[in-house]
């Protein structure tokens, strides 16, 4: 047996790949264009591993995929492959249509045009994971009730609605040809080899250089963060007993404003490695221009997956925060290894000067 999963050298995707293989034997064929937000060395730990198959393919060639499907036959396919960052949706939402909508729909109609070779035995036991974000669902205000799996979608940036509209033919595959699909809407994941574009990986590294961490609008907004072991772990569960067109909703329970996660950024690096120039690296903290449409609150309510398949987020936000910035602190060359060229253009674009 063999699992297909695709964008496995990214953040999450690169994460999973690793927790699936110190779980179980079987082998991973992991297809990844490697993007900017690619990274094999996420995965060095696999070098010489038989179990690690890498292909660097992208998901919008169909036939590549159709070929790749047909040769391996796994037995699921998780889809993790993205254009990931919302403030580069909203600078640029070509990528994003490509990828999160032409490349879902590829792949859905690879697969679907693969099982016509395969039995029913193995269609009825094949799954296709569309690995999806709680953005979906839209902004909440501060007294509404989490997300269920229930609310309407009202996607307001580029990237969620290239998200929703995968999650959508991920739904039809199912209704109509019978694909046993499987969506999984998550919140904010933070946790080792997290791309220091988005806002923790972006204040600790800003934080040990010195420059300023930037806070849009006031600071205020909330977003529900899951250490991304334990959405690994989620997406096992849901592998192993989601069911067929339904959704699953994936959040940590940790719902704290940006401004608190970047003063308990600063409070954690002020003990581990305290900042030679001055009393705290809270003086660093700075507010700038907000992002344009910028959701106010995103909030998770996993009883579903809790009470159907069993998974239940395991790590408190302070702990999962400390250990990923240990692991920053451990992995110093990762982050020098990817915050050069084409990184630095982008961070110059976005905060106007320097770094
Ligand atoms: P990421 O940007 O870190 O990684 C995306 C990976 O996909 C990269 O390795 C990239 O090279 C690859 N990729 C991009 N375009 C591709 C293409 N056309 N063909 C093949 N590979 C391609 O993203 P991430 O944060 O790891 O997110 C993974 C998935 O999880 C995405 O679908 C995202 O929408 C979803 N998600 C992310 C979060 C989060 O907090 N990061 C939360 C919920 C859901
Ligand atoms: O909710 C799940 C989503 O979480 C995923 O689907 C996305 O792929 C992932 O990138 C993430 O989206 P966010 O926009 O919430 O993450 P980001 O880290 O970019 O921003 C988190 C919050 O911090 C958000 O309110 C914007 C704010 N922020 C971000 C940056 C980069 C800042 O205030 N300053 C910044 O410089």
């Amino acid at each position: 047996m063999t699992i297909l999963v695709t964008g496995g050298a990214g953040f999450i995707g690169s994460n999973f790949v690793l927790d699936w293989l110190a779980h179980t034997d079987e082998p991973v064929v992991n297809v990844d264009k490697l993007t900017y937000a690619g990274n094999l060395r996420n995965l060095s730990a696999l070098e010489g591993d038989a179990r690690h198959f890498f292909l660097r393919e992208d998901i919008c060639d169909g036939s590549r995929m159709l070929d790749i499907i047909a040769t391996h036959r796994p037995r699921a396919v998780i889809n993790f492959a993205a254009e990931s960052h919302v403030d580069r949706s909203i600078a640029g939402p070509e990528e994003f249509i490509q990828t999160n909508v032409v490349g879902c729909f590829r792949l859905l109609e690879a697969v679907r045009e693969a099982s016509n070779g395969f039995s029913d035995a193995w269609m009825s036991s094949f799954r296709f994971v569309q690995v999806s974000t709680d953005e979906v669902y839209g902004s909440l205000t501060p007294s509404a009730p989490a997300f269920s799996e229930a609310n309407r979608f009202e996607p307001n940036s580029p990237y969620s609605a290239s998200k929703a509209a995968a999650d959508h033919l991920a739904r039809a595959y199912w209704h109509t040809y019978g694909l046993p699909t499987v969506t999984t809407n998550c919140s904010n994941n933070y946790g080792p080899f997290h791309f220091p574009e988005k806002l923790i990986p972006l204040c600790i590294n800003n934080a040990l250089a010195g420059l300023p961490l930037p806070l849009y609008g006031d600071g205020r907004q909330v977003r529900d963060w899951l250490f991304v072991r334990d959405h690994c772990a989620a997406l096992r569960v849901v592998l192993e007993r989601g069911i067929p067109g339904e959704t699953y909703n994936i959040g940590g329970k940790a719902e704290v404003t940006n401004l608190e996660v970047v003063q308990m950024i600063c409070d954690i690096l002020d003990e581990l490695r305290p900042d030679p120039l001055s009393g705290s690296y809270r003086r660093l903290i700075t507010f700038v221009k907000d992002r344009p449409g910028h959701d106010r609150r995103y909030a998770i309510d996993a009883s579903k997956i809790e009470s159907q398949l069993g998974w239940y987020p395991r790590v408190a936000f302070r702990d999962g925060l400390r250990q990923t910035i240990e692991w920053y602190l451990d992995n110093e060359d990762w982050v020098s290894g990817i915050t050069s060229g084409a990184y630095r253009d982008w961070i110059r674009r976005q905060y106007g000067s320097g770094e």
